[in-house]
């Protein structure tokens, strides 16, 4: 079965729209687990837009499932993951007047620092995944250096329009999926994905989690955070029935 790894970090934007303490990003983990999430996501930026710091440490505390932690590679970051011990860390690049991740990690261009910064987190205990585009030479890269997942950025695919340009994305998707595969990491994926598209990549062959907040969180509006999280459990199931 394919696995939801829930990004609640929405949940945080909108409590610090007011500065406060509600709502509780803790209190919605323990939400979306109760909905069925496999694990809970949160991205710790440098800038802080929306998840604190006190936010990962009590998550690290009370989530029942494994915590990702979404981070920069950079070295104020690396020493709380350091301190914190997730389950994982995703690096993703992180630019300061992005509305959200835009465009995967370049890990051909910085072997060296990343390789030595998943030594370090093996040392903790941390698996280490690379936000990556589905481009072959990043997955070659991520494994050179040591990671040991990669989440390919469905971003391109989700934007695609026109059946031609969906198939090609999906197909560059499922090649560079093969090629983690091949090298022996775990095959995850997200960004961009909702309940009309995450069909096609849940189907995708050995796909092990998928990413997914918005989509979720906005459904959770309406309906709640717990039945928004089964519903998309549900999407997932019945796309690889
Ligand atoms: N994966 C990564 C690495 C991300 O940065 C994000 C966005 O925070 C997601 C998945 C989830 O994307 P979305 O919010 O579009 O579902």
């Amino acid at each position: 079965m394919v696995k939801l790894g829930v990004n609640i970090d929405h949940i945080a934007t909108v409590r610090q729209a007011r500065q406060g303490r509600e709502p509780d990003p803790v209190w919605a983990a323990v939400e979306a687990e109760l909905g069925g999430a496999d694990l809970i996501t949160v991205h710790l930026r440098e800038d802080r837009r929306h998840i604190q710091d006190r936010d990962v440490t009590v998550l690290r505390q009370t989530t029942g499932v494994p915590l990702n932690l979404e981070m920069a590679a950079v070295r104020e970051i690396i020493g709380i993951a350091l301190k914190l011990k997730p389950a994982m860390v995703t690096l993703v690049p992180e630019k300061r007047a992005e509305v959200t991740t835009e465009g995967g990690l370049d890990v051909c261009s910085r072997q060296t620092m990343l390789a030595e910064m998943a030594k370090k987190m093996h040392g903790a205990g941390i698996r280490v995944s690379a936000f990556i585009d589905a481009d072959v030479r990043q997955v070659e890269a991520a494994k050179a250096v040591g990671f040991d997942l990669c989440e390919l950025h469905t971003g391109p695919y989700a934007l695609a329009t026109g059946a031609g340009f969906v198939q090609l994305q999906h197909e560059r998707l499922r090649l560079a999926g093969e090629e983690i595969l091949n090298l022996g990491m775990q095959f995850n994926a997200g960004h961009g994905l909702n309940y009309r598209n995450v069909g096609a990549i849940a189907a995708l062959p050995h796909v092990n989690e998928l990413h997914i907040g918005h989509a979720i969180v906005s459904r959770a509006l309406f309906i709640g955070l717990r039945a928004a999280v089964r519903e998309m459990k549900l999407a997932i199931a019945e796309s690889v029935r």
